[in-house]
């Protein structure tokens, strides 16, 4: 976390030891690229997991048991029969209420306030910069210290809740091996669902926070083999983090729409066993 600079106007590109450049970049390059995918990107998967958390259709395949991830755990009387598998304790929702409000809004948490996140939107949404050497549009910087962007530091809270959330996810993908006879089976959407369980997991445990857990406020390795060893794991996955976080945006969207695809009819489930 960065502390504010006491005199914002002399900090950044206006720091006295800098130089002088009138031109906001001498960057040649397509250096703004990177940002504006960046942001393509983010809002798809912002415009697309609104849109499918708000419209209450096709998110549950009662034969198969494939819940999508964004309605899962469904605790409503709203939910579909067979889709709420820890109960209804809570009881009809209003429309303008996603069944899966219960989990959006620490998942969105724990997605904007990753670290890797956090530098691509304060980069191609911010332009806090836009791009190594080019010059910020903003005069001041506050840092990450006041409202609204204190707020970063519970990251490390959202990463425990991720972590209840990927066994609920877990739970499901288990779920998913459902024949419709209602023995074993597995299908297309058995496989999808078990991949983007994997992956979330990956994601969930490369998280800085985690790297923290399994390896901080230790003086000696050498005391702590168990923990080294897991801080050594964690932190190999943590070199990916920003690959993994992209690949769980995909994986999301594609096993929601399968999931959608297959509970509204629109194609069969493809079955390997039952
Ligand atoms: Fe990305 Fe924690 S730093 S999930």
């Amino acid at each position: 976390m960065s502390a504010p600079p006491k005199n914002p106007e002399s900090a950044g590109v206006g720091a006295p030891t800098r130089a002088r450049i009138a031109e906001r970049t001498l960057r040649t390059d397509r250096w703004w690229l990177a940002p504006l995918l960046t942001v393509l990107g983010l809002s798809v998967f912002v415009v697309y997991a609104s849109v499918r958390s708000w419209v209450r259709t096709a998110y549950f395949v009662e034969d198969y048991h494939y819940l999508t991830p964004f309605y899962s755990p469904c605790l409503s009387d709203s939910c579909v029969p067979g889709s709420s598998d820890f109960g209804t304790p809570i009881g009809e929702l209003p429309m303008i209420i996603p069944l899966g409000f219960l989990v959006l809004p620490f998942l969105l948490g724990f997605r904007l306030t990753c670290y890797y996140y956090r530098k691509a939107y304060y980069r191609s949404v911010w332009f806090s910069p836009p791009a190594c050497a080019v010059a910020e549009p903003h005069r001041t910087y506050t840092g990450e210290t006041r409202l609204p962007l204190i707020v970063q530091n519970a990251h490390r809270y959202f990463f425990y809740v991720a972590l209840v959330v990927s066994l609920i996810n877990t739970y499901d993908a288990i779920r998913a091996f459902h024949g419709a006879d209602g023995g074993f089976g597995i299908g297309l959407g058995t496989l999808i669902m078990v991949c983007n369980v994997i992956l979330l997991w990956a994601y969930t445990v490369s998280c800085h926070s985690c790297r923290h857990v399994t390896g901080g406020r230790l003086t000696h390795f050498s005391k702590h083999p168990i923990r080294y060893r897991l801080w050594t794991w964690v932190s190999t996955l943590n070199t990916r983090h920003m690959q993994l976080a992209w690949t769980t945006l995909a994986t999301l969207i594609v096993t929601d729409f399968y999931v959608m695809l297959v509970a509204s009819g629109t194609i069969s489930d493809l079955r390997l066993i039952n």
